[in-house]
């Protein structure tokens, strides 16, 4: 799908992030769509390092690029001499998706310097090449707040959820200052789909319970899981929200789901008719506090300013999934 009438051949496009679930997807969408693209693709991608969670602390992985032709610069966007190696690009667009995308990190040095300061330096450097940005904010920003999440009503409940809601704050003065610049955030709610395998246990649970499913095991779920709801987003329609956010009837922020939360229990209940399978479920009690227990997006902005259509439903974006997801099966993730 093309998504937009913006061609994006003969443009330069940085994308940071870019050996990360969302950023990879991104990068493959571009050069597939736009040949005479040029994409460069800025990560750290991972190390052997964790947090104090046991995560790793970065989930770039060469497997995500593997068929990618453009530029991959590692560096780090807490570095000032890695953003420098951008200096030798003219960037026409920039797609902003490096941070720290694990909620459960808790060290709030680390997540701040990530996310937030690296974030002035990014605007700066859209603005020195008159670029437009596109960068990722986070349903996360809302916490538990009632349903529907609308912008401008928030309250994190994490210092990652904080940290994007800071980015959003520093994206509306940084517009409001320089009104010539294209600037958009997207909040993006749960999103599922291929290439997010290398995130591990920070990876939807979409392709968590399948693998336990084709394990021939029962998919192991939280009590009370047909009750708790999420805004579930396919990662094509994650795309197609980047590509619209390009030419927005304003700069802003603007919510990434499809309107229309399900819940666990249904992803679950979904797999198993995929898979054929029919092992029930296997439940045991919610380990978390601060757990979101209901989202759904607001998107009417989206819709209006974007002109973003959700166009996979739960049970569309999983059976689209399901091959990628049998592929994976049993892959080390190392
Ligand atoms: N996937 C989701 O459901 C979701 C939901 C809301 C927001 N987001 C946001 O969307 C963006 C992309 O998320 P994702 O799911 O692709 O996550 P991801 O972890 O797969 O991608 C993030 C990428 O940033 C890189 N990175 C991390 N720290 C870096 C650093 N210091 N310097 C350079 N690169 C660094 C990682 O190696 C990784 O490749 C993130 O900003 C995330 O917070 C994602």
């Amino acid at each position: 799908m093309q998504h937009s009438n913006t061609d994006f051949n003969n443009k330069t496009i940085l994308i940071t992030g870019g050996a990360g679930f969302i950023g990879s997807n991104l990068a493959s969408h571009f050069q597939e769509k736009y040949p005479n693209s040029r994409i460069v693709v800025f990560d750290c991608f991972r190390s052997e390092e964790v947090f104090a969670n046991n995560n790793l602390k970065s989930f770039g992985h060469y497997n995500n690029l593997i068929g990618f032709t453009g530029d991959v610069i590692c560096g780090n966007i807490n570095s000032q001499s890695d953003l420098a190696l951008l200096n030798d690009y003219e960037f026409d667009h920039i797609f902003h998706h490096a941070a720290i995308s694990d909620t459960r990190v808790y060290d709030q040095e680390i997540v701040m310097r990530t996310n937030v300061n690296s974030f002035y330096d990014l605007l700066e450097i859209a603005k020195k090449n008159e670029a437009v940005l596109v960068y990722a904010s986070s349903g996360a920003t809302y916490g538990s707040l009632p349903s529907p999440q609308t912008v401008g009503k928030e309250k994190p409940e994490n210092p990652y959820g904080f940290s994007k809601l800071l980015m959003d704050q520093i994206a509306y003065r940084y517009a409001d200052e320089n009104p010539d610049l294209s600037i958009v955030g997207l909040r993006f709610f749960n999103v599922y789909g291929p290439r997010e395998f290398y995130k591990d246990t920070t990876a939807s649970m979409v392709i968590q319970l399948a693998h336990q499913i084709l394990n021939g095991k029962a998919p192991r779920l939280f009590e009370n899981s047909n009750l708790i709801e999420r805004d579930f987003i396919y990662i094509e329609d994650v795309i197609q929200a980047n590509i619209k956010a390009c030419k927005p009837k304003k700069s802003g922020v603007y919510n990434v789901g499809t309107g229309n939360p399900r819940s666990f229990q249904e992803i679950a209940d979904i797999l198993q008719n995929e898979l054929n399978t029919n092992l029930g479920t296997d439940y045991f009690s919610n380990p978390y506090n601060g757990y979101q227990l209901h989202t759904q997006a607001n998107i009417s902005s989206t819709r209006t300013n974007l002109g973003f259509k959700p166009n996979f439903s739960l049970e569309e974006g999983i059976k689209t999934y399901i091959p990628e997801i049998k592929r994976l099966h049993g892959k080390d993730i190392s």
